[in-house]
């Protein structure tokens, strides 16, 4: 764990340069804007240890899979987001000496992440070996108003000399990922062009022949004037530069104004693409930089305005959740259905920017509640369009007649990940993506989402786990075997809990679609019908007999579901008996340790009491929760959330205090020792989810939504946004009670501690005094 982040509300602040923490600051002070984003790497040289990061959404690489022993089935590559070309690349050349943190003495470094508008803020003087000394102020950002765009204004003045400086404003796209299965570079240069002050280099990449253009247009102002400069072209493969030397007197600052654009294959014609990035870049570069400031911090307001948390009476805890809120809206606008949301965002290389069922378990309560409901939409029909692939995935695997198997991690839809018993066994995630819809439909009431996308996708997916289970002539009854749950510390067992349970929910559901479609869209039941070859009767009866005869293991003394049959053979120990020194057990254990031993490595039977909790009573909660969170180790950044959620409708106000505490400041402490190679973007939603379904209680039911809140001690009150169903509301949560303003023209009724409320349009109430106690 580290501790040096400056606590406050609307910044992210590191004081002082210290070299060591370079790569985990380059994570988190990462910039995005659902488009594009990249690492806090620095715009000049630096020959210190760091992680460059560009990344263009939707641009991927598929590279070739490597694995110690092929396994049929396992995919012929993983696909990335890949590195693309860095544009922030500014090179400062003080007489002969290039200005690099890493040779050179550093002082009054700070960094801001300034959350409240939207940019990254660099200060330092450097002292180089001759003695000189720079000021530098470096402040950028990519812009959520031009989302191909960025711009960096870039200042230094130096504090004891006069004399001549060289800049060369580049873009470098002769870049490798750090993690090239292959050592390979993934791209080919296809043109470029360097012209006075503009240069534009466009990419293709190997294999998926995606392009991206990249142009920047740069100016040099003194005294609050652009100089009049001849700029030296300067290319080579894949890089392209303009250099020029300017006079610099003692205390004079001179700033660098650099524009940029990434323009993809995937939003514009290839032969028009450079024409294209030439017109962005003349475009950001005319609305100068004061501009685009101004209209970033006013599109940030915005994005405040419907999903901000304030927590009063303890800062740390307001700067994490800001800070959560803000990575979650640079990674995912929901603009763009082919988009998803990786579990490092744009922050590092690590998953490959690609999509897991951490958007539909995670990710979707948090876009639902602070954004448009055309954004979760988008989401689900991501998987809709990917339904083709998936019924593919699992024919690959033997499956038949429709049944879908949703990748574990993808990116176009099919299958990218390759250890067999995550790839062919990690089949919960195939339920995750039926609850998205489920609960999308949930919170908006646009059931005819079922009509149009909903129900193929639910019946793919209830095919595929009607073929997974088989009978048992043993048991009478249908069984799963070889799964692994979501604690992936556990492979290859029989009948988890979880997957069971939620197998039979889905299949439960898609017969509830199936009811819905054909009593309100009889059109379009037929076409799905005709197109999907589907024997109504005869796959609908096998459904039900599963449903009748599923098997589910459970230990009746205990009072408990069991992970896995045989569960209760491990060893009888806890976490709190382990050693500190065994901690990350999946750094310090070999595998098969780990497989043996109890511990759990994420919520798994309470992942399923978090999703269907309505179909338990609490003392079941409790005798769960008591029995597997003292065997759970939280080494997945998404359990300490689901945790929190059940301990606080368990009543349990510290020890959910106490899990939300480990999401919520998991990146900004580096308490798992690993934010240096990305942010845990898909935890960061888990982090809301304590908050406004946790502390807040908040839950939709009967179409209506419901809070059942409580302030943690330390708070003075905590208040949150949420959209529902057009209407914006805030929720503020004190010791006086729960304050709902309604910010909209709709009136709606909502339960608080089970009373029911109406909020009319425009107005306020104040409600529930339960929580002074
Ligand atoms: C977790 C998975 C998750 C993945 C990506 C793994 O460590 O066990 O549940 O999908 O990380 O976040």
């Amino acid at each position: 764990m580290k501790d040096y982040i400056k606590i406050d509300e609307w910044n992210i602040i590191e004081e002082g340069f210290d070299p060591h923490l370079n790569k985990i600051s380059e994570s988190i002070f990462s910039l995005g804007n659902g488009r594009m984003g990249q690492r806090a790497n620095f715009e000049e040289a630096y020959s210190g240890e760091t992680l460059p990061g560009n990344y263009v959404a939707g641009v991927y690489y598929p590279d070739k899979t490597r694995v110690g022993w092929w396994k049929n089935g396992y995919p012929e590559y993983f696909a990335k987001v890949l590195n693309a070309a860095n544009w922030i690349g500014i090179d400062i050349k003080i007489g002969d000496e290039v200005l690099d943190l890493h040779q050179c003495a550093v002082s009054e470094f700070r960094r801001v992440l300034n959350m409240q508008e939207g940019y990254l803020l660099r200060t330092f003087t450097a002292t180089l070996k001759s003695g000189k000394q720079v000021k530098v102020t470096a402040q950028r950002f990519c812009s959520i108003v031009d989302d191909e765009a960025g711009a960096i204004r870039y200042s230094f003045t130096p504090l004891n000399f006069s004399g001549e400086v060289t800049i060369t404003n580049f873009i470098d796209g002769d870049i490798k990922n750090q993690d090239s299965n292959y050592d390979e570079k993934f791209w080919d240069e296809v043109e470029k062009e360097v012209n006075q002050n503009t240069a534009f280099l466009t990419l293709r990449t190997k294999k998926t022949a995606f392009e991206v253009c990249t142009g920047m247009h740069f100016e040099i102002h003194q005294d609050g004037k652009a100089l009049e400069l001849e700029f030296s072209p300067n290319q080579r493969e894949k890089f392209v530069a303009a250099a020029v030397t300017v006079a610099v007197t003692e205390n004079q600052e001179t700033v660098i104004y650099k524009y940029a654009a990434n323009l993809s294959s995937e939003n514009y014609e290839k032969a028009e693409l450079m024409a294209n990035c030439k017109k962005v870049v003349a475009g950001v570069a005319a609305k100068g930089f004061g501009k685009m400031l101004a209209e970033q911090a006013e599109a940030w307001a915005a994005k405040w305005q419907e999903s901000d948390i304030m927590i009063e009476g303890d800062a740390a805890a307001q700067q994490a959740i800001r800070f959560n809120i803000y990575q979650l809206n640079q990674t995912y606008t929901g603009e763009d259905a082919r988009l998803n949301i990786g579990p490092k965002g744009f922050t590092g290389e690590k998953y490959g920017g690609t999509t897991y069922w951490d958007t539909e378990a995670y990710c979707v309560p948090f876009y639902l509640a602070t954004a448009d409901q055309q954004v979760t939409k988008n989401l689900l029909i991501y998987r809709y369009k990917h339904l083709p692939k998936a019924i593919e995935n699992a024919e690959k695997l033997g499956f038949k007649n429709g049944a879908a198997l949703y990748p574990m991690v993808t990116i176009n839809g099919e299958e990218c990940h390759n250890e067999w018993e995550i790839t062919f066994e990690e089949i919960h995630r195939n339920a995750a993506i039926a609850f998205a819809i489920y609960n999308y439909i949930r919170y908006t009431g646009d059931a005819a989402y079922l009509n149009d996308y909903g129900l193929e996708v639910l019946m793919g997916i209830a095919r595929f786990w009607s073929q997974r289970v088989n009978w048992s002539d043993a048991k009478q009854q249908y069984v799963m075997l070889g799964v692994t749950g979501p604690n992936e510390y556990e492979n290859n067992v029989n009948n988890n809990w979880y997957t069971s349970t939620m197998a039979m929910w889905c299949l439960e559901y898609a017969l509830e679609a199936l009811d819905y479609v054909k009593n309100n869209a009889v059109d379009k039941f037929q076409h799905i019908i005709s197109k999907t070859n589907f024997n109504e009767a005869e796959e609908r009866a096998q459904w039900q007999h599963i449903l009748e005869n599923m098997y589910l293991p459970v230990d009746a003394e205990k009072g408990i579901f069991l992970q896995q049959d045989g569960y209760l053979d491990k060893e009888n120990i806890l976490v709190k008996d382990l050693s500190p020194a065994d901690r990350p057990l999946n750094q310090k254990w070999s595998w098969d340790r780990i497989l043996r031993s109890p511990f759990i490595k994420q919520a798994d039977v309470l992942q399923g009491f978090y999703f269907l909790e309505d179909r338990f009573d609490l003392e079941t909660l409790r005798r769960n929760f008591d029995y597997y969170e003292p065997r759970t180790v939280h080494e997945s950044s998404l359990s300490p959330c689901v945790h929190a959620i059940l301990a606080a409708k368990l009543g349990d106000e510290e020890r959910a205090y106490q899990f939300y505490l480990r999401t919520s400041r998991l990146d900004l402490d580096d308490y798992n020792n690993d934010t240096e190679d990305g942010c845990h973007i898909t935890s960061m939603a888990g982090t809301w989810m304590s908050v406004v379904e946790g502390f807040g209680g908040m839950r939709v039911r009967n179409g209506q939504l419901t809070f059942n809140p409580f302030i943690p001690a330390k708070w003075r009150s905590f208040s949150f946004k949420i959209n529902f169903r057009e209407a914006l509301l805030k929720v503020k949560v004190s010791k006086e009670g729960v304050q709902i303003t309604n910010d909209s023209d709709i009136a709606l009724t909502v339960m608080i501690y089970d009373k029911p409320y109406e909020v009319k349009p425009q107005s306020e109430i104040l409600a529930g005094h339960e929580i002074v106690a």
